[in-house]
C-alpha cells in the first residue's frame, strides 16, 4: 500500500508514518522544517525504514499541488492512503482573533485538507481501495476555552469526513476521522508546562491520564487497512472519555 501523511515529523503525524511504515506501506511525508525533515528521513533510513519526504507547507496551494505531484510520481499515479493530519491552533478568545490569524487556521486547518482530498482523489481511485483519514479534535464536539474558530475549522473537517463518505463511496474511497483529546506532542507542550492546568485536564479526563501520539496512530492504522472495509463516514475519539463526561465528579 502506498500512503501520504501530512505533517509526519513529530507528533501524531510521525507515529503514524512509522505505524503506517511498520504494517508494510510505503510511506511519503511532508513539513515545512527542510532541516528537520531530512534529519527524520536520515534516521529512518539509518532504521532500514524507507520513507521519503517533500518540504512543504499545506497551508500554500502552490505547495500542495507540488506535493500531490511528487506523490504522483513517486507511486505511478496509485495511492491508498491519504492522512491529513496538518493542523494547528490560536489560543485567543473570539473577539481578538485577527483577519490574518482566521485566514492562516482556515487555510492551515481546512483549506488544506479540503484540497489535499480533491488532488488526491484521481490517486485514490486507481489503487481501487482508497482511504482518507483525517486527523479531526474533540474541540470540533465539546466547546474548550479559547478554541472557537479551531474547533469550527474540526467541525468542518467532520462534515467533510462524511460527505465524501457518501459522495466517494462509489469511487472505492473511504472517509473517516480521528478527534484526539490532549496528546503530547510539541504543539501542546507549552500549555501542558502548567501544572494547574493539566490538573484540570485530568479532573475531565476520565482515564485520568494525557494521550501519547501511538495511541492515535494505531486507529488511524486500523482506518486505513482492509481490517475496517465497511467502515466509512466515521469520527472516532481519542480522549480517555473526555467527549463523553457530563459532571462524574472525581470522588463522587
Ligand atoms: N496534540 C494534541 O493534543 C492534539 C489534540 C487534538 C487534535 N490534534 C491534531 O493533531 C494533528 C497533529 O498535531 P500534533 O500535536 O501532532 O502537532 P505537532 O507535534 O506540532 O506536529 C505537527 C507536524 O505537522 C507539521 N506541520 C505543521 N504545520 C504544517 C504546515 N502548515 N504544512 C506542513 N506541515 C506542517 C510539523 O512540521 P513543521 O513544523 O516542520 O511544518 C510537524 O511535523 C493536528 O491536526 C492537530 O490539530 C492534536
Amino acid at each position: 500500500m502506498t500512503a501520504l501523511v501530512t505533517g509526519g515529523t513529530r507528533g501524531i503525524g510521525r507515529a503514524i508514518v512509522e505505524e503506517l511504515s511498520g504494517h508494510g506501506a510505503i510511506v511519503h511525508t511532508c513539513a515545512r522544517n527542510e532541516s528537520e525533515l531530512n534529519t527524520c528521513l536520515e534516521n529512518w533510513s539509518d532504521e532500514g525504514i524507507k520513507i521519503t519526504g517533500s518540504v512543504c507547507d499545506v497551508s500554500s496551494r502552490h505547495d500542495r499541488e507540488k506535493l500531490m505531484d511528487d506523490v504522483a510520481s513517486l507511486f505511478g499515479g496509485k495511492l491508498h492512503i491519504l492522512v491529513n493530519n496538518v493542523g494547528t491552533n490560536i489560543r485567543k478568545p473570539m473577539v481578538q482573533l485577527t483577519v490574518e490569524e482566521f485566514s492562516m487556521l482556515m487555510s492551515t486547518n481546512f483549506e488544506s485538507v479540503f484540497h489535499m482530498s480533491q488532488l488526491a482523489h484521481p490517486f485514490l481511485k486507481a489503487s481501487k481501495a482508497g482511504s482518507i483519514v483525517f486527523t479531526s479534535s474533540v474541540s470540533a464536539f465539546v466547546s474548550l476555552k479559547s478554541m472557537t474558530l479551531q474547533g469550527a475549522t474540526k467541525g468542518a473537517i467532520n462534515q467533510l469526513t462524511k460527505n465524501l463518505a457518501c459522495e466517494w463511496a462509489k469511487d472505492g474511497i473511504r472517509s473517516n476521522a480521528v478527534a484526539p483529546w490532549y496528546i503530547k506532542t510539541s504543539m501542546v507542550e507549552q500549555v501542558l508546562s502548567n501544572k494547574e492546568y493539566v490538573e484540570e485536564v485530568l479532573l475531565c479526563t476520565p482515564l485520568g491520564r494525557l494521550g501519547d501520539p501511538n495511541e492515535v496512530s494505531s486507529l488511524v492504522a486500523f482506518l486505513c487497512m482492509p481490517a475496517s472495509s465497511y467502515i466509512t463516514g466515521q469520527i472516532i475519539c481519542v480522549d480517555g472519555g473526555m467527549s463523553v463526561n457530563g459532571f462524574y465528579p472525581r470522588n463522587g
